[in-house]
């Protein structure tokens, strides 16, 4: 990687407090985060149910007022029946997992023609392999480093040997610019190994949303994290 590139850290408010949702998205979008990464799960392809297209729809202005990226993470069966409802809604990117998705190519020029960017998301168990054939379709993979559903897990070591190798598949196929974008376990003693595998999206919740620190500190521990293990100047946003 070179120096130059800017590290983005997305937001996951999935660990966030939902009683004052708007407030704590404010918080870490002040704290010069991006990209807010939204979760959505449906209880089927993933034990968990969390949130819809209304979050997106109540985020949008505030996102708005900074910049911001929605992102979302779709982490359900059948993903391409509501893709244009999520765009509408106001998502910026959205990720579909490759498990889901019998017609992955199909899908992916959907969410680019709706507008959005496209991002493919592999559970820590699915191949690389997987992808060879849409890589060039894609503007960003989200490499699942823990089991998709619930915020707080340990991040699974033997994800950094698959990021490592997406980025000099897609440095050797001239496609750098297709984003690696990392999600789960992602905080202050994983950030640094995952940014020198090659990652340039650190997706973190539990880590930015929690009881210890502002959204603020834990976002400037983050960054510092960051910057430390990779002896770079590399800016976080
Ligand atoms: C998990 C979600 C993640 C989750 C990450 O299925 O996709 O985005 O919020 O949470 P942490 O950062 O706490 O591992
Ligand atoms: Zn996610």
């Amino acid at each position: 990687m070179s120096g130059k590139e800017k590290i983005q850290i997305a937001a996951s408010i999935l660990s966030a407090d939902f009683s004052r949702l708007g407030e704590q998205a404010e918080e870490a979008l002040e704290a010069g985060v991006r990209w807010i990464h939204v979760d959505v799960m449906d209880g089927h392809f993933v034990p968990n149910l969390s949130m819809g297209p209304q979050v997106v729809r109540s985020l949008r202005p505030i996102a708005d007022r900074f910049g911001s990226r929605l992102d979302v993470h779709l982490m359900i069966m059948e993903p391409d029946r509501y893709l244009a409802e999520f765009v509408r809604a106001g998502a910026n990117s959205v990720s579909v997992h490759v498990e889901t998705c019998p017609h992955l190519h199909r899908t992916i020029q959907e969410i680019r023609a709706l507008g959005a960017r496209s991002g493919v998301a592999l559970n820590p168990a699915t191949p690389l392999s997987t992808l060879e054939e849409i890589l060039p379709d894609l503007d960003f993979v989200l490499v699942m480093t823990v089991e998709p559903g619930f915020g707080g897990q340990e991040f699974i070591p033997s994800s950094l040997n698959k990021i490592d190798r997406l980025h000099r598949i897609l440095t050797e196929r001239g496609l750098d610019r297709v984003l690696i974008a990392v999600d789960g376990g992602v905080h202050t003693q994983t950030a640094g190994a995952v940014v020198r595998a090659g990652a340039t999206v650190l997706v973190a919740g539990s880590a930015i949303f929690n009881d210890q620190e502002t959204v603020a500190e834990n976002l400037r521990q983050l960054r510092s994290a960051i910057e430390t293990s990779t002896g770079r100047t590399r800016k976080a946003k």
